[in-house]
């Protein structure tokens, strides 16, 4: 008789177990430092848009993410502070995170601040003992800031994790895994098309380089949109192309239609595209003869699409549990930085920039 998974005999996978197996093992404290948008109410933006599963707003992520607590929020602002004890049943409210820490005791501690605090938010955290700390993007303004923001988690041993959330996101970590299998080839290049803003919005494309890619930016070459603008600090748009150690190119190019968010890994043998803002993925692949041409295969879509900043909560939970951030470390968000730098440092000298960056006070965005 054939034995089939209501068979008490199946011995083939099982869906329940997998579900079971990806959630973290133990039971953890979280708060959310900073309020606002990205704390809180971001997905109120995103009503009735199909682009990307919510939640994207951290205090909901944390309420759906398995064997995780919203225990606490801290704002200097007492009026956001109310709504956001209100929105979400929290009763542990302060204005100062040291005191939040040491009354609290989190685990985990999203901080959702603007890029101004960021830096010193995250020391003080780390500072403060919290296990793990994950903070959204961009990781700060200059690369003299996020040197001490890794260092000073390095010494406290705090995982530092960026939320850089498209490194979580399940469509892009199965492309990945199916890169990394070897089945399409080497990877040889990764390109996005988009006129958004370096640091602001390129965190996130960077971040995803640096996890597809397993090696660092090498050096980089750059141009940018605006030449008066380039001369300030501000956030702004720019192309370049990026040498990682490993022999693979990051091609980031600005003259795109507006507000359009497209990218392609390309490896020897097929490549993935995702399209309008990561709504959709494609695989194709590379027929054997010279003539064959491309031919569209089955993208692996997830078992089960999630928020990707639900899952990069349980995932920093894991990584508590591993005791190594591997999804989108500091590391990954300081590459980011001094990428987007470096681009507009290499339009005003027109000669490629090495990484990392000598010059640690150098700056962008974040004001
Ligand atoms: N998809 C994404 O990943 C995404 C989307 C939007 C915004 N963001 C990022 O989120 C960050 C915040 O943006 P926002 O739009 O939510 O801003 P916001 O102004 O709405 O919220 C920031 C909050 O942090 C509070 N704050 C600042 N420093 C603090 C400190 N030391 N202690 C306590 N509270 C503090 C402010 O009072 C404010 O309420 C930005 O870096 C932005 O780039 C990320």
């Amino acid at each position: 008789m054939r034995i089939r998974s209501h068979d008490p005999e199946w011995e083939g996978p099982r869906a329940d177990l997998e579900v079971a197996a990806s959630a973290p093992k133990g039971n953890y404290r979280a708060a959310v430092v900073g309020c606002g948008r990205m704390g809180s109410t971001i997905d109120d933006e995103h009503v009735g848009k199909p682009h990307y599963p919510w939640p994207w707003a951290h205090a909901p992520a944390i309420q759906e993410a398995r064997n995780v607590e919203l225990v606490a929020g801290v704002d200097f602002d007492q009026r956001r502070l109310a709504y956001f004890g209100e929105r979400w049943g929290v009763k542990a409210l302060y204005t100062d995170l040291r005191e939040m820490v040491a009354k609290e005791k989190p685990d985990i501690v999203c901080v959702t601040t603007g890029p101004v605090e960021r830096a010193e938010a995250v020391v003080g955290l780390a500072e403060a003992g919290v296990k793990a700390i994950y903070a959204t993007k961009p990781m700060c303004r200059t690369p003299a800031e996020a040197d001490e923001m890794i260092e000073v988690c390095r010494r406290t041993g705090t995982i530092l994790a960026i939320a850089a959330h498209l490194n979580w996101y399940a469509p892009y970590t199965n492309a990945k895994a199916l890169i990394d299998s070897g089945e399409l080839g080497q990877l040889r290049s990764m390109v996005c098309q988009s006129p958004l803003p370096l640091s602001n919005i390129h965190s996130h494309t960077l971040c995803l380089f640096s996890l597809f890619v397993g090696a660092p930016a090498k050096w980089v070459q750059g141009h940018m949109d605006d030449p008066e603008a380039a001369k300030t600090n501000e956030d702004q748009s720019g192309s370049g192309m990026i040498g990682y150690e490993n022999g693979v190119l990051g091609f980031l190019n600005s003259h795109v239609p507006w507000r359009t968010w497209t990218m392609e890994f390309n490896c020897e043998r097929g490549r993935v595209f995702t399209r309008n803002h990561h709504a959709w993925f494609e695989l194709w692949g590379r027929g054997e003869q010279e003539l064959d041409g491309e031919f569209q295969r089955q993208f692996p879509f997830p078992w089960r699409p999630r928020s990707s900043m639900t899952d990069a909560i349980e995932g920093v939970a894991r990584s508590i549990e591993a005791g190594v951030e591997e999804s989108c470390p500091g590391e990954f968000g300081r590459e980011a930085l001094e990428i987007g730098i470096a681009i507009r440092e290499s339009f005003h000298s027109g000669a490629r920039m090495n990484l990392p960056l000598q010059d640690r006070n150098l700056r962008l965005g974040g004001y």
